[in-house]
């Protein structure tokens, strides 16, 4: 079969909202994926983290077949089996009390604005339709029009307006900003505790413990999108723990869905989603009882092979490796856990070029921002997997070291 033939006809029917490396897949087993004419690729993108425990892991098929051969799709017209024990779970692991399940990350991020505004209203007495939440400069929270109206990234706005109101941005990890930005009127800061997209930006050691402090004193909200740094990828079963804090509120996707199917979640305490009413928010498909039993299988079989220590663990030792290579090409290498961003210096290589040599030699990974290259593998990879990538990359380093004569 020839890969042309599938990535012209994407092509010209698929919407060019993507830029796909040239390799069309067609199967996946733990950290491994094979393309239509069986070649081998290890997987260090895992769809932006949502395939943490590799692809078909037998636990989580297996909590997939059973449901489904019991039920998948209900609707939250009914009580079900499924979803209660799934929020209790992830509420004693996070230390928060109730929560909204979605699917995608998106609406999860949607379900958190909704419901800060609300308590803004309802609990803290701003004057109706004032409501403001502060974010932070370079953030990625998904794609909807309210989202993108507080990105401060062009490429996710252009053409997209007009936009909705209530945001401001401040500068990522700038206690000080934080608190003047601040006013009678603002209900919450919504922000990622490392960003992701942005090129795994780690905001200074105490950051997240000071913006904690200043929500209490100023009765804010306090909402961290863990879409993509939750669940064991940054080390910890939540980035917020490497501060010792706990959130209003937080917002989960990707890896819940055991990257078997989307489902997202936004947990807060009580005082916050009690205030939800029937009618004033909901999906079809959200809380299905399908996805809330691979997510419960998710979370419990992350706690029980302790991956986020896993992470922790392997992620200091890729990092470690990666910094000494010590190439006048790389300006930095920064990250936590198994999540790890690395940023070429300007003007002397695309990040782009570095995935197509990954690529042929048997490594999937992405770019994002042309200087940064992301590894994210799944948890489960093992030292000697490691070691195969961090030789791989080594070799693509001396090939445009010695073409860029550095
Ligand atoms: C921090 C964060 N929030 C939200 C999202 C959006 O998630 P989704 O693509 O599932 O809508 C992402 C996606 O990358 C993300 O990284």
């Amino acid at each position: 079969m020839l890969m042309r033939n599938f990535i012209e006809r994407e092509r010209l029917v698929s919407a060019p909202n993507y830029h796909p490396l040239p390799v069309v897949l067609t199967r996946g087993k733990g950290v491994w994926l094979w393309d239509i004419q069986g070649n081998k690729y290890l997987d260090m993108i895992t769809a932006y983290s949502a395939v943490s425990f590799g692809h078909g892991h037998p636990r989580l098929m297996k909590a997939l077949t059973d449901q489904m051969e019991k039920v998948s799709i209900l609707s939250r017209a009914f009580y079900t089996d499924q979803l209660a024990p799934m929020l209790e779970k992830v509420c004693a692991l996070s230390g928060l009390e109730m929560g909204i399940p979605m699917n995608s990350g998106a609406e999860a991020v949607e379900t958190a604005i909704k419901a800060a505004r609300r308590w803004g209203y309802e609990v803290k007495g701003i004057p109706a339709g004032q409501a403001e939440i502060i974010v932070a400069d370079n953030n990625f929270h998904g794609r909807t029009t309210t989202i993108i109206s507080f990105s401060t990234l062009d490429e996710y706005r252009q053409d997209f307006g007009p936009f909705t109101p209530g945001f401001k941005s401040i500068p990522f990890g700038d206690a000080r900003a934080f608190e003047s930005a601040i006013t009678p009127q603002t209900c919450a800061f919504l922000v990622e505790p490392i960003q992701g997209e942005a090129g795994i930006i780690v905001p200074p050691e105490g950051w997240l413990k000071e913006i904690r402090r200043i929500c209490t004193e100023h009765n804010v909200l306090l909402i961290l999108d863990e879409v993509q740094s939750g669940l064991g990828r940054s080390g910890k079963m939540f980035a917020f723990q490497y501060e010792d804090i706990v959130p209003d509120g937080l917002i989960l996707g990707k890896a819940l869905g055991g990257g078997l199917l989307p489902i997202s979640l936004f947990l807060s305490r009580r005082e916050v989603l009690s205030l939800m009413t029937p009618g004033s928010h909901g999906s079809t498909f959200g809380g299905n009882p399908l996805a809330c039993a691979v997510a419960y299988e998710a979370l419990c079989l992350l706690e029980e092979e302790h991956l986020d220590q896993r992470s922790a663990e392997l992620g200091a030792y890729m990092t470690k490796r990666l910094q000494a290579l010590n190439s006048p090409l790389i300006k930095e290498v920064r990250g936590k856990g198994l999540w790890i961003g690395l940023e070429f210096n300007e003007n002397l290589i695309m990040a782009w070029d570095v995935c197509l040599r990954m690529l042929s030699k048997g490594v999937l990974m992405k770019d994002t921002h042309e200087k940064i290259v992301r590894f994210a593998p799944p948890l489960i990879i093992t030292r000697e997997e490691i070691d195969f990538v961090l030789k791989a990359f080594e070799e693509v380093m001396h090939e445009l070291e010695k073409e860029h004569i550095v």
